[in-house]
């Protein structure tokens, strides 16, 4: 197996290229700190060796479990919000053909999600589609207590109970939760529900490789063993005996640190295959929830290219140069198609006859890079050789291990998010929730 390549060169005319290795001294004590547990939040530490430590009675439970909803299901609702849905839908939606749910030949359920927003509409709409399916739910909350997840659980517990009876929709029902703690937790006790914990020192942006993200992978038909072995490799590529020089995690914070030191506010995280979407939705929150704290740190944001191109397209050329960019570019593309001749090259296109369509993806990618570079937008590059299971499972532990480090090379805490908070106390208050009393007083008479 190859691996997966940062490229950090196309910063040097931005930033010197040796202050960037100036940094060694620096990652390789964050990255000690972290294998030590003296940094900040060294209470959220679990993710850093969980790929090495998952054994084979783990994954052959979570392999079971999936089968059976596999076999019992057309279609699998993943309940979360957060780190509870993100990777699972980043890696699934990376892996699926791009018109999944239109498949009816099928071999694997739709999966869809629920419980990462509050629209009626969206949830009327997914009750609409459910009617008269069979459906499984796994349902994921670290706390057991996130109002949204909450809310769609509920509703769609009771559906599936009225649809299946009772007993039936236990076994449909799988539940991802603190081995203790919470309002999920005692509700899946009481049921009898299948349960996976995620364990307290895992973050739940941290967590795509705990069942949170592997439950529903696999759910979806994608090998988890792969997935996992992938970010083994990355956990020993970027391990604790590992020198600076070696890091790619390591060396990857160091520079858009740098270059934040250097007014580059804003990272913008570039694809240009519309199926990693979602791996940029997970990143920002991955690396927004990480550093964005005490009035600090990049602020991460993501295009589709070359959809982008044509409308964000003018902003990232020519608008206030304070971004920098990486772009994910996966080298070789999973099928094949040849751009066809045509007799009367009505388009004028014949001169890209016989060229894959990756070839004309391609020169898009690096026109776009030079047009960039000469923008005044510093590019970082990350090569993934093929889009597996095994390349998404170096790339997502190499970017958590990158963001511990980012994170206190920024000084800090990475694992942490006290700022999530702060809506949800408004919204109890305005809804008036038993306990907010004070709050819904307070909050109604600034309305
Ligand atoms: O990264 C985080 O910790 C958050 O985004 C959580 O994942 C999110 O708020 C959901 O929390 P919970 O899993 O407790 O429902």
């Amino acid at each position: 197996m190859k691996n997966i390549k940062l490229s950090i060169d196309k910063a040097f005319g931005f930033v010197s290229a040796e202050k960037v290795a100036g940094y060694k001294a620096e990652v390789e004590a964050a990255n000690a700190a972290l294998h030590n547990g003296t940094g900040k939040g060294s209470d959220f530490l679990g993710w850093l060796n969980l790929p090495s430590s998952i054994d084979e009675a783990h994954l052959s439970d979570l392999e079971a479990t999936a089968k059976l909803l596999r076999e019992k299901c057309e279609v699998v609702v993943v309940i979360g919000i957060g780190g509870s849905y993100l990777g699972a839908k980043a890696v699934i939606d990376a892996l699926s053909n791009s018109f999944d749910w239109l498949i009816t030949d099928r071999k694997s359920p739709v999966v869809v999600y629920a419980g990462q927003n509050i629209g009626e509409d969206y949830l009327y709409e997914l009750q609409e589609l459910l009617k008269n399916k069979k459906f499984g739910i796994i349902s994921i909350s670290k706390s057991g207590t996130t109002t949204e997840p909450a809310l769609a659980f509920r509703l769609l517990k009771t559906q599936l109970e009225e649809q299946q009876g009772k007993e039936a929709a236990k076994e449909l029902i799988v539940a991802v939760t603190d081995k203790a703690r919470g309002a999920l937790r005692t509700l899946a006790t009481q049921e009898g529900y299948k349960t996976y914990v995620i364990e307290d020192n895992i973050g739940g942006r941290y967590s795509v490789l705990s069942p949170v993200g592997l439950l529903p992978i696999a759910v979806a038909g994608f090998d988890i063993r792969q997935f996992v072995c992938g970010a083994v490799s990355m956990e020993t590529q970027c391990g604790l005996s590992t020198s600076y020089e070696e890091n790619v995690a390591g060396q990857y914070a160091a520079v858009r640190n740098e270059l934040y030191k250097n007014g580059k506010k804003i990272e913008i995280l570039v694809n240009f295959h519309p199926k990693l979407h979602f791996i940029g939705e997970w990143w920002k929150q991955l690396y927004g929830e990480s550093e964005g704290k005490d009035n600090l740190g990049i602020y991460p944001a993501s295009v589709d290219l070359t959809t982008d191109l044509h409308s964000m397209g003018q902003w990232i050329q020519e608008g206030e140069r304070t971004i920098f960019e990486t772009v994910i570019s996966v080298n070789e593309p999973n099928f094949t198609k040849i751009f066809p001749n045509d007799k009367d090259n009505l388009d004028g296109l014949n001169f890209l006859a016989g060229k894959r369509v990756d070839e004309v993806n391609k020169m898009a990618e690096l026109g776009t890079m030079i047009a960039h570079i000469d923008g005044g937008v510093p590019n970082l590059k990350i090569e993934l050789p093929k889009l597996n299971e095994f390349y998404l499972g170096q790339l997502l532990y190499f970017f958590e291990k990158a963001c511990g480090i980012s994170g206190y090379l920024l000084g800090v805490n990475p694992f942490d998010q006290p700022g999530v908070e702060a809506y949800k106390k408004n919204m109890f208050a305005l809804l008036e929730k038993p306990g907010y009393e004070a709050e819904t007083k307070a909050i109604k008479a600034r309305l």
